[in-house]
């Protein structure tokens, strides 16, 4: 059993990692064992920027986007001596396990100081849902829902005007959310990294379904595959079709959890804490088919999550 564990956030915030905090939190607390908040990710790690945490420390927050913790990233993590730094902080202050909660990135610093010793228990918070061995990573679904709220808004005046609209959200390396919020949201086409597409075959499509009496066409475009502006630009000179472009941006990812990514994160949260304080580490705590599932922290880095072919399938159906 530990006796003092600690919770930190890294990488890109997303809407829930206060939920996942306070429930390490509070569980820790309610089984008799100390708890202490790393403030900005790594960099605070290294800086020695963390604090105990009671009950109070996380009131107020179930609702709240961000994360209290705060979030940064650290190029001096990545050396030996930059992880060596901030095992030595942890130990100063007499904490023995770690949760961590963030994407691929963040989970891999987390894979190193397990292998440093350090008890490591990780859990997927980003809004990418792009953590290998989890269908659900916190934040996407709360993402997910802002981008379907500005498509209805979008087409709402691209019917207005018998416009193309491309909106272009998160997705460096993953086409997860852009999938997602393409679905939900009834985009003609959903433009992802994972996927080649023919620029001219879907120009071709769109001027012949505005032939027919179509009024307007959404495009959701993955930022991992290029900017939008300069694909609309493409689609504009192709189709001969006024077009516009919006680019999202951070704006899909603040805001209050979904219900979903507050009750997903608080189980985790909650389950995280107690695999932790019984001697579990070297796990990335997720979801599968809507049970929670233990998987290897190292394999979970070291695999790179596909897109679901089911998802890319049903996106072209539907369209
Ligand atoms: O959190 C992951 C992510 O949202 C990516 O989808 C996006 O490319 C990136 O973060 C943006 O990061 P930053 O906030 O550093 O611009």
């Amino acid at each position: 059993m530990l006796k003092c564990i600690a919770v930190m956030t890294s990488g890109g915030d997303s809407p829930g990692m206060n939920a996942a905090a306070r429930a390490v939190v509070r569980t820790a607390i309610s089984e008799n064992v100390r708890v202490w908040g790393i403030n900005n990710g790594y960099k605070g790690m290294l800086e020695d920027d963390m604090c105990e945490l009671n009950s109070h420390s996380v009131s107020d927050l179930i609702q709240r986007g961000g994360t209290f913790l705060g979030t940064a990233r650290s190029e001096q993590f990545k050396t030996t001596e930059g992880r060596q730094l901030g095992l030595a902080n942890l130990k100063k202050h007499g904490i023995d396990g770690l949760v961590i909660i963030g994407g691929d990135g963040s989970l891999r610093g987390g894979a190193l100081l397990a292998q440093m010793g350090m008890p490591v228990v990780g859990l997927p918070g980003t809004i990418d849902n792009d953590v290998w061995g989890s269908d659900y990573t916190i934040g996407a679904d709360t993402a997910a829902n802002t981008i379907v709220e500005a498509i209805n808004k979008l087409r709402d005046t691209a019917s207005a005007h018998r416009r193309i609209i491309l909106i272009e959200v998160m997705g460096r390396k993953s086409g997860w959310l852009a999938m997602m919020s393409g679905i939900a949201g009834g985009a003609e086409y959903v433009l992802v990294p994972e996927v080649k597409f023919d620029l001219d075959e879907i120009c071709t499509e769109i001027k012949a379904s505005y032939l027919t009496g179509k009024r307007y066409s959404i495009i959701v475009v993955a930022e991992g595959v290029g900017s939008a502006v300069d694909i609309g630009k493409i689609v504009a000179e192709k189709t001969e079709i006024d077009t516009r472009v919006s680019v999202l941006g951070h704006i899909q990812r603040g805001g209050s959890p979904s219900v979903e990514d507050r009750m997903k994160a608080s189980m985790l949260g909650e389950r995280a804490a107690l695999a932790l304080i019984s001697g579990t580490s070297d796990v990335v705590l997720g979801f599968d088919l809507g049970k929670v599932v233990s998987i290897n922290l190292h394999d979970a880095v070291n695999h790179k999550k596909t897109l679901d072919p089911e998802l890319i399938r049903l996106a072209r159906v539907l369209a």
